[in-house]
């Protein structure tokens, strides 16, 4: 099921990714819009291996986060405090991966419903498993496997910001 699956679909783009240098360069220009803050919800469709995690750690990375950047795959969430630039608030990143999400109580005690509740950017792999909790996405990104190193990038607006951040997207 499609993290599109019960909500209208505002407005699309399509993106190619022949290698992951491209995905890299759409993380690049991603992290340089203002839009993004104070908050934005990333949902990340696709099969195993088709590049979620590895669109997330090139985000983060061109946001500016050093150092190693854990897959959440068995915490569920990694969070990340991106460097203080002077003068502007504090951001945050919660990278969550819902692939072993069976618990619903993990929800509450866990604390991410807090986490979906406060300013940040959320990036979501494997939505579906944790679906009737999650709010509606920004964005729904839909990674298809083509030869190779090819991907196919479907990207869904699903809320007015999230056509907002579409905008500069071609
Ligand atoms: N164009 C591309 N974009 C992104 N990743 C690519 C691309 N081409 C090849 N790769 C490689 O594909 C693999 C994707 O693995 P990744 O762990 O990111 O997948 P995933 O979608 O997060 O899988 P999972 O569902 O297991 O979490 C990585 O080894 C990455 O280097
Ligand atoms: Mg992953």
């Amino acid at each position: 099921m499609s993290c599109t699956a019960h909500t209208p679909i505002l407005e699309s783009r399509v993106l190619d990714w022949p290698d992951e240098a491209a995905c890299a360069a759409f993380a690049r220009q991603l992290a340089a819009l203002p839009a993004l803050w104070p908050s934005t919800f990333i949902a990340l469709d696709g099969p195993l291996g088709a590049g979620k995690t590895s669109f997330v750690r090139h985000l983060l990375r061109a946001l500016g986060v050093q150092g190693p950047i854990k897959s959440p795959t068995y915490a569920v969430l990694e969070p990340h405090v991106l460097p203080a630039t002077t003068g502007a608030p504090t951001h945050t990143v919660a990278h969550f991966d819902f692939f072993r999400f069976a618990d619903p109580r993990e929800w509450e005690e866990a604390g991410f419903r807090e986490v979906f509740g406060a300013p940040g950017l959320k990036l979501a792999e494997w939505p579906e498993k944790a679906a009737p909790l999650l709010p509606t996405p920004d964005w729904c990104m839909e990674l298809d496997v083509g030869e190779h190193d090819q991907r196919r990038v479907n990207v869904h607006a699903l809320t007015p910001h999230g056509r907002q951040l579409l905008a500069p997207i071609r």
